[in-house]
């Protein structure tokens, strides 16, 4: 079965789905995690992120892959230093980038052969798997969401202000819905749910109520 959580920066995606695909014994893609690492690699490379063609040649010659809760390039573990807001703000060149998406999308399915999974991105259920059993679109107001992610970043040490945090998810917002390949969008059949107001387990429990009404 596969399950796709689709939705803005914020909205409780990452938590929700892992603490679901635990719940569910399923495996869970973190995808966000993947346009990172490319931006990482890129950005250790001395890249010029705004060259496609260097990100296009990079993802050729790299492998990403999540591996229970983290996530290797060519096999070391770049889990913490995918999630600086260094990165962040750098990461819309791969997500904009058609070849790193195309690349990307197919490891996304790879990891799903033969196995149960839930997934959480952008487009995982308009993209990579439009036949998904169970699709949920997670929403959140902007506030509350920039609110979390600056919460988030400060726990991890980061030196960041609010204002910032949330104009910085402004622009990835309207980035995320307007790219010409692999745009935020609900898909028609997706369940919309907002988490506005909700605690991590009721969310994680509205979540698991919906897949398992879908499970054959
Ligand atoms: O979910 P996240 O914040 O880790 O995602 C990081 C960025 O990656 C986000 O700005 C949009 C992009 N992304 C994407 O384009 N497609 C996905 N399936 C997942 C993330």
């Amino acid at each position: 079965m596969i399950v796709t959580i689709d939705g803005p920066a914020g909205a409780g995606k990452s938590s929700a789905a892992r603490e679901l695909a635990r719940r569910l014994g399923f495996r869970f893609l973190d995808t966000g995690a993947m346009y990172r690492a490319v931006t990482l690699a890129a950005k250790e490379r001395g890249l010029d992120l705004a060259d496609a063609e260097s990100l296009a040649q990079l993802v050729r010659e790299i492998r990403i892959e999540l591996v229970d809760d983290r996530v290797l390039v060519d096999g070391r573990d770049v889990t913490k230093e995918i999630r600086t807001y260094d990165i962040t703000v750098s990461i819309q060149h791969a997500a904009d980038n058609p070849a790193v998406r195309a690349q990307l999308v197919q490891w996304q399915r790879e990891a799903a052969e033969g196995v149960s999974v839930v997934t959480e991105g952008r487009d995982q259920a308009t993209v990579v798997f439009p036949n998904a059993e169970c699709k949920i679109f997670l929403t959140a107001d902007e506030s509350e969401r920039a609110q979390r992610r600056y919460l988030d970043l400060q726990a991890r040490g980061e030196d960041v202000c609010y204002d910032d945090v949330l104009a910085a998810q402004h622009a990835r917002d309207e980035r995320d819905c307007t790219r010409a390949v692999g745009a935020l969008r609900k898909a028609d059949d997706a369940i919309e749910v907002s988490t506005s107001g909700m605690s991590p387990d009721e969310v994680v429990a509205h979540l698991e109520e919906i897949v398992r009404s879908k499970m054959p």
